[in-house]
């Protein structure tokens, strides 16, 4: 009875940690190199709907060769699936997110970083 309990109650937290909630705990795994102001990464203040590799920072070569285009939802989604497969050669030494959900609360934490 105690495990079901538990199991519930699981449940429960899962369906509190959805959306933007779930979004913003997913960007721990970004922020310790997205800072405002660092060098280690870009800032992501407004990433959503910006032009690629257009911040005060010492972008790739492969990061530059984008600058025409822009971070749209379906390219942030794409890049964060595989930054790797997305943009090969560039320097952002993160794997990616596998789970279509989270990516997906993911960028919309990032659309309210402003
Ligand atoms: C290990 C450090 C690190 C982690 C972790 C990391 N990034 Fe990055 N990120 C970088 C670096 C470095 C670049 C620049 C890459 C380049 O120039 O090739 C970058 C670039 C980007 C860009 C392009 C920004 C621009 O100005 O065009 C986006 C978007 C981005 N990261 C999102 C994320 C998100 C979202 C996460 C978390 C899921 C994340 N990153 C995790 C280091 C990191």
């Amino acid at each position: 009875m105690l495990m079901r309990a538990d199991y519930v109650l699981d449940n429960k937290n899962t369906d509190i940690v959805v959306g933007i909630e779930r979004g913003q705990q997913l960007f721990k795994l970004c922020s310790g190199c997205h800072q405002i102001n660092n060098q280690t990464a870009p800032n992501l203040q407004g990433v959503v709907n910006r032009a690629i590799a257009t911040e005060q920072f010492d972008y790739s070569k492969a990061m530059q060769a984008q600058q025409t285009g822009v971070w749209t939802v379906e390219k942030l989604d794409e890049f964060l699936t595989s930054p790797n497969k997305s943009i090969p050669g560039n320097k952002m030494g993160f794997t990616g997110i596998i789970n279509q959900a989270d990516r997906q609360a993911l960028i919309e934490y990032l659309q309210t970083l402003k």
